[in-house]
């Protein structure tokens, strides 16, 4: 690989920057870290990425604690300090007015005010990977400050967290039906997801009568997959039990979209494959595809 080229991309991944904080054989220290990383729920594990050269290392080793204190975009000075220099050089947590500690509960190291999230860690495992090692430790103690702003590491500059970027669902309007229908189906998920089969003939589009609870509503034919299950497989036994005969072109089309009826919304995502029709059940319909309608979405 090109050298220059790596250190080029090595600089375009973007993270946060955590002060790691410690106590042991060479005292109360700081250190900053970019390669910090929740990696497990339950229980909470973190992961950093230390080099051995670090007097942070030491200390862990020693101690089997640290704490962990996300940044705040105010805090670019003492990220600076916590990174620009060793404990072997300097005692960076007396430095005048550049890290404000506050006690622990349940380690002996300070942690640091006005982060985004402060986690006292014990440690779990060590591994050297490559020219660093990654240090896990679980969470036993955890808070967070919900008025303070993430400090974003990227290009080695520091940067602020941008606007949201909202994921994109398209709003159809549908009838008490179709809600209703929708609505049993979801079962109050978040978002449902169905796989679903258009087959079209001109501007007409086949449909078929599904039933839920009372409830009956004509649509393509659709399915609601288990969690996990291959999408191809779920829609072709479905097929199969509806004794539909189709033949499927397998590259599917996703739509993500928001159905709504007065006040009552729903998020699906259809992921929607294209058939043709061999032979069939008596039981379906063409139906045409209006201008605005949920069948005209799924459609184009
Ligand atoms: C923004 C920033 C991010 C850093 N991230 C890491 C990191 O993830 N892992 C690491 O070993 N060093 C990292 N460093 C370098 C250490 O913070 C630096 O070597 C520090 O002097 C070590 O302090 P210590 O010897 O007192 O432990 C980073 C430095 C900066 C400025």
């Amino acid at each position: 690989m090109n050298r220059s080229i790596v250190e080029k991309a090595q600089k375009y991944f973007t993270t946060g920057v955590s002060l790691i904080t410690s106590s042991g054989p060479h005292g109360q220290n700081v250190m900053a870290a970019e390669w910090t990383m929740q990696i497990s729920y339950e229980p909470m594990l973190i992961a950093i990425f230390i080099h051995e050269g670090n007097a942070t290392f030491k200390n862990i080793k020693q101690t089997r604690e640290f704490g962990i204190n996300v940044s705040s975009e105010e805090q670019t000075m003492a990220v600076n300090i916590a990174g620009g220099y060793s404990r072997k050089e300097t005692d960076k947590l007396k430095i005048n007015d550049a890290f404000d500690t506050i006690p622990s509960k349940k380690i002996n190291a300070f942690m640091i005010a006005g982060c985004t999230i402060n986690a006292e860690c014990k440690l779990v495992t060590m591994k050297k990977l490559g020219d660093h090692t990654m240090i896990v430790g679980r969470a036993v103690a955890i808070s967070y400050d919900e008025s303070k702003k993430p400090l974003i590491y990227h290009t080695g500059r520091y940067f602020r967290l941008g606007p949201i970027i909202e994921s994109f669902r398209k709003t159809i309007n549908v009838d008490e039906t179709a809600i209703n229908w929708f609505s049993i189906e979801s079962d109050g998920r978040f978002v449902l997801k169905c796989v679903g089969l258009i087959i079209k003939y001109n501007t007409k589009i086949l449909v078929l009568k599904h039933t839920t609870k009372n409830h009956s509503y004509m649509t393509i034919p659709l399915v609601v997959p288990k969690r996990g299950m291959a999408y191809t497989k779920v829609l072709d036994s479905y097929l199969k039990k509806i004794g539909l005969r189709v033949t499927i072109n397998k590259v599917p089309t996703l739509k993500r979209l928001i159905i709504k009826n007065k006040k009552k919304i729903l998020r699906i995502n259809f992921v929607l494959f294209e058939g043709r029709l061999k032979s069939g059940t008596k039981n379906y319909r063409w139906k045409p595809v209006l201008s605005n309608s949920l069948l005209h979405e799924l459609t184009n």
